[in-house]
């Protein structure tokens, strides 16, 4: 179907009337979500001190066994970031619905905790979360708290060009549990599965949802790109909410182009 733009007022109502019938929708979201709260998305170039590296580079076992040092650092300085930033109108305005609606299913491929910061309830972070650890051996859960890590660093040698070396070399631990592994992000790295519960609690909404909206994601990455798949097969219209065309504009019910920021609030408002 042709892209429609949110201003174009026929195509926010007909939208508009699918939220307000529609039992048991799902919002399947990505790193567009947060990107008006200042997180960069996945296919943006990064900037500052980790411009030399691609997250394809930094988010994979291999990179962790070869240089831990570094993979450990990208993912706390990455938390920290998140700590200092906000949800945004895009989040908040999901949460509104998901209080009006409480059957509303949210399934996100973002490792932050920003809709549930927005007061949202979260069923499956499908890639994990940059706030939770476990030792790369044997899976034992570990308590880490990035931001003090990374403060800890930081009052080393603030602001220096030392200081800012010594953030992209602190040391993931050693386990506790099993002293033999290091403790690693509880994140899914490129090439590994989808924790099964994330996975198969997000197949089974997609799977029985009467209407799914697609925010913020470039439709790339599989298997989560496949899950508005599940959504089409069982006749619920899907809805994408991006301001740009992506992998999955062409097999949408409706394409509403432009920011989460505002698209949403205008939606939902
Ligand atoms: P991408 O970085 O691939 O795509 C971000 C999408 O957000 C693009 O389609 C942008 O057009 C869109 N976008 C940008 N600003 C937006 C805004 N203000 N409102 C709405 N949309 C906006 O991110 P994902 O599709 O989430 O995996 O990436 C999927 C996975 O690839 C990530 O979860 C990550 C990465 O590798 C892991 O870490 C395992």
């Amino acid at each position: 179907m042709s892209p429609t733009q949110p201003s174009d007022p026929a195509a926010l109502g007909a939208v508009r009337r699918l939220i307000l019938e529609a039992e048991r929708p799902v919002v399947l979201t990505g790193a567009g979500v947060s990107a008006e709260s200042g997180v960069p998305t996945f296919r943006d170039a990064q900037t500052g001190l980790w411009e030399r590296y691609s997250p394809e580079q930094l988010a994979t076992a291999e990179a962790f066994a070869a240089d831990p040092s570094l993979v450990w650092s990208w993912y706390l300085w990455r938390a920290r970031m998140v700590r200092a930033v906000e949800p945004n109108a895009g989040h908040r305005a999901l949460a509104a619905w998901q209080a009006r609606t409480p059957a509303l299913r949210i399934v996100t491929q973002n490792v932050d905790d920003l809709h549930e910061r927005a007061g949202a309830d979260v069923l499956s972070h499908l890639h994990g979360s940059l706030f939770a650890f476990r030792c790369a051996e044997c899976d034992t859960p570990a308590d880490v708290d990035p931001s003090a890590v990374v403060a800890l660093a930081e009052s080393a040698a603030p602001g220096s060009e030392a200081g800012l070396e010594a953030l992209m070399h602190l040391e993931p631990p050693l386990c506790a549990a099993c002293r033999r592994g290091r403790v690693r992000p509880d994140i899914v790295w490129f090439g590994e599965l989808l924790p099964e519960r994330a996975w198969g609690d997000a197949q089974a909404a997609l799977e029985e949802c009467d209407l799914c909206v697609v925010v913020g994601t470039s439709g790339v990455v599989q298997p989560a790109a496949s899950l508005p798949f599940l959504a089409l097969g069982a006749g619920a219209p899907v809805v994408e909410v991006n301001p740009d065309r992506t992998a999955l504009s062409d097999a949408m019910t409706h394409v509403l182009r432009g920011p989460a920021g505002t698209v949403l609030p205008a939606l939902l408002g």
